[in-house]
């Protein structure tokens, strides 16, 4: 198993009411992140059989920032006010809610901080990330949530009310594709990643196992329970082996000073 480490996060909340996003809320998401990328989420049992065997463990913890990039105690929250209404694009990562100077929140130092935006989303948009290594500014890297989609109290609502976007969204920041790799159905290409099944496009809602498609047409069938699917919140379970390794080399090779 890889090293265990510790990734101080700030989370910026960017809203017209900035009390919609309550500590409790926030600290409700880093619950699941630490449960998530653990392999400790107690719906870790859904996973099928056939697949226990593949469920991967990135041994990363986050934690709220206890200290400013200037050195002073904090609890690593930061709250903007946004005119009333206000929404952001999620086009090109969002770049808008990352700076003070367009209404955003400016990010503390995206290689000593993993940067969490929370805010009000167009288009009901539920997140976004930038990952290191993908022509972002440096001082873009990060992700962005929708705050009806953040952590699993307060202001969440719907299906996407047990914190998934975030993990999903980190997966992406720490190197994922979507498992169906964005191919409009295509079975050619896929995200890379040995240990998942080949799958056309995303799926939605809670599909039943064994779901059979295009590209993966005999049992077990798709992974739709993978954290980088489209499933429900509640039908998302695990990241395989060969996600971890993928994730734990971005880390440790292009935003190592992340971890502490
Ligand atoms: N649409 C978003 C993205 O592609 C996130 C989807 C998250 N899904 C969920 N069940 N929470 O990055
Ligand atoms: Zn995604
Ligand atoms: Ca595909």
């Amino acid at each position: 198993l890889p090293r265990q480490v510790t990734i101080p996060v700030v989370v910026h909340v960017v809203l017209d009411d900035t009390s919609a996003v309550t500590h409790a809320q926030i600290l409700s998401q880093l619950a699941v992140l630490n449960q998530d990328y653990n392999a400790a989420n107690t719906d870790i049992s859904q996973v099928p059989a056939v697949w226990q065997s593949l469920i991967g463990n990135t041994r990363i913890n986050f934690c709220l920032a206890q200290r400013t990039p200037d050195n002073e105690p904090t609890n690593g929250i930061v709250k903007v006010k946004t005119a009333t209404g206000k929404s952001f694009s999620i086009s090109n990562g969002s770049p808008d809610v990352k700076y003070n100077s367009t209404g955003g929140s400016d990010a503390w130092d995206t290689h000593r901080y993993l940067n969490i935006w929370v805010t009000r989303l167009s288009g009901n948009f539920l997140g976004v990330a930038a990952p290191p290594g993908n022509g972002y500014p440096q001082e873009q890297e990060g992700v962005v949530v929708q705050y009806t989609g953040f952590g699993t109290t307060g202001s969440v609502g719907g299906t996407y009310n047990l914190g998934r976007t975030t993990t999903h969204e980190i997966g992406h920041f720490f190197g994922l594709k979507h498992i169906w790799a964005d191919d409009s159905g295509g079975c050619t290409d896929d995200d890379g990643i040995a240990d998942t099944p080949l799958q056309g496009d995303n799926s939605f809602g809670c599909p039943t196992f064994p779901k059979l498609d295009n590209c993966t047409n005999k049992a077990p069938g798709i992974m739709f329970m993978n954290y980088m699917d489209y499933s429900d919140d509640r039908c998302m379970h695990l990241f395989t082996a060969g996600q971890v390794d993928r994730m734990r080399y971005v880390l440790e090779n292009t935003v190592a000073s992340l971890m502490t």
